[in-house]
């Protein structure tokens, strides 16, 4: 077994993921909506749910604009912030801060996003969802280096190993935004340490919007708010706890024992009695979550979609419930006019038990005059992708693949990730059917092309699966099958699982975009 394949590795039938494996095949059907993980306890006392203000982070203003292109500059640095009540965290924050500033941009107006590594690590930046060319899609071995680690000091086999395109001082990310109106975000991508720099807090929206959103009568302004969801687990002191060898002792994933909503511990909204969008982003390493809003009453709300990863779809629909896998974005409205004034609604995780149940509570405060309205049609951008010949069908096998001396790795058609190693070729403007089987649950993202799911366990998809989608959830022992469009540009992008731990185990491929 080579070095790095031995890092990457994870014993087999013992420890960590000896839980998950006995239950086998049959085990996993009635945990559908449970999460593939294992909680790494808080030892920092956990505080009361619904005492923290719902946070919003602030919208980055850019630096300057050169003809047309807003340069947005970015530091990624420490920053201490207070999460828990009376305690400090340390967070490797982009502008020190967690989330990171929300970058609000204009599709058909590029920005420049100049990124700066404060940090102790090298980082790479990706936008998720972006039609960005390769050069600017935070490819895992495209490194920013640390600017402290100047050029010519010796560097160890962490920074620069992979022999990808590594830069120093700063690094700029183009961002063309030739796309809809979506919620996107960034975050960090280092080969490797993707979960553990995520987790220290390297993630952030950027929404997108166009001529055609302006037209409709959507909430806007302070009721249009960005949810990013996350779990963490905290040390004593206050500090992230993140394990040691995740890879040996949690490779099915890490999960928090702490529920995050945008940085903040089962916080609290007071919102009006009026409409509200919600951009819900799954922004945890490994958890997935199961949503509803429950009335103390016993009633519940219900959540409109409006839009999925790749932005509005063609019509609203209603949804009692949303599965969300990490990396999935689904745009909602909620009336809280449903309700009376004095009405406490909470955000719950039917796949979670215990305080993990809870996510945030929303306390309606007050009438208001609300003008929105649900429109009947939202988007002309989804449009029928199917060709009227036969595509190219492509398959992908997420699982875990033994590698000998009682070792496994997590793989894609039996192969862990190498950077010259391409897995499929398609062509710039084309439309290719592909299938993704899985052997547990494997959040599929494809970096640069959005797909449509066309079945689901040879069904037709979910409800949920609805809309332009760069990420899915394909569950246990489930094939799904989608039409993905190649829009852009040519180059090396990715396609990976997006549960973070997998991720940095390798469950990665290279694709050729020609
Ligand atoms: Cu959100 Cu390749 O990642
Ligand atoms: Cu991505
Ligand atoms: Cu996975």
């Amino acid at each position: 077994m080579s070095p790095a394949l031995g890092r990457r590795a994870f014993l087999g039938m013992t420890a960590g993921a000896g839980a998950a494996l006995t239950l086998g095949a049959a085990g996993f059907s009635h945990l559908a909506g449970a999460s593939t993980g294992r909680v790494l306890a808080s030892t920092a006392p956990l505080p009361q749910p619904f005492t923290v203000p719902l946070p919003i982070p602030p919208t980055a203003r850019p630096t300057r604009t050169e003809h047309g292109t807003d340069i947005y500059e970015l530091e990624q640095r420490e920053g201490r912030m207070t999460i828990l009540p009376g305690l400090t965290t340390t967070v490797w924050g982009y502008d020190g801060i967690f989330p990171g500033p929300t970058l609000a941009t204009r599709s058909g107006h590029p920005v420049k996003v100049r990124v700066h590594n404060n940090l102790t690590v090298p980082t790479v930046t990706h936008l998720h969802g972006g039609v960005t060319p390769p050069e600017s899609d935070g490819y895992p071995t495209d490194l920013l280096l640390p600017a402290r680690c100047a050029p010519g000091q010796s560097r160890d086999h962490t920074m620069g190993a992979h022999g990808g395109n590594t830069t120093t001082a700063y690094r700029t990310y183009d961002y063309p935004m030739a796309q809809q109106a979506a919620t996107l975000w960034y975050h960090d991508h280092r080969m490797d340490h993707s979960a553990p720099q995520v987790w220290r807090g390297l993630a952030g929206f950027l929404l997108i919007t166009d001529q055609e959103e302006d037209q409709l009568p959507l909430p806007r302004g302070e009721r249009d708010i960005p949810v990013m969801l996350c779990d963490r687990s905290f040390n004593a002191d206050g500090s992230f706890r993140y394990p040691d060898h995740a890879h040996d002792d949690f490779p099915d994933g890490v999960l928090g024992d702490v529920q995050l909503v945008n940085g903040a511990p089962w916080p609290v909204m007071e919102v009006s009695a009026c409409r509200y969008r919600l951009r819900l982003l799954n922004g945890s390493n490994a958890r997935r979550y199961q949503l509803r809003l429950d009335t103390e009453g016993g009633g519940h709300g219900r959540f409109v979609q409006i839009g999925s990863d790749g932005g509005l779809l063609p019509a609203p629909q209603r949804l009692d419930t949303i599965d969300i896998a990490p990396g999935e974005r689904f745009d909602v409205l909620v009336d809280f006019a449903d309700h009376p004034v004095g009405s406490r609604i909470h955000l719950r995780n039917l796949a979670a038990d215990g305080p993990m149940r809870e996510i945030m509570r929303f306390d309606v405060a007050r009438a208001a005059r609300d003008t929105t309205r649900i429109p009947t049609r939202l988007s002309t951008a989804y449009e029928d992708i199917t060709p009227s010949g036969g595509v190219p069908l492509r398959t992908f096998d997420f699982r875990r693949t033994p590698t000998g001396e009682d070792r496994q790795m997590w793989t894609i058609n039996g192969k862990p990730f190498h950077p010259d190693t391409v897995l499929a070729r398609p062509r710039l403007g084309s439309v290719e059917r592909w299938r993704f089987s899985s052997d547990f649950h494997h959040p599929v993202h494809v970096h640069l092309a959005q797909f449509q799911l066309t079945a689901r366990g040879n069904r037709p998809p979910a409800a949920k699966d609805a809309g332009w989608k760069d990420t899915v959830d394909v569950r246990p022992y489930e094939t799904v099958e989608a039409l993905v469009r190649f829009t852009g540009y040519k180059g090396r992008y990715m396609i990976h699982c997006h549960n973070l731990e997998h991720e940095d185990m390798a469950m990665m491929a290279n694709i050729q975009v020609t």
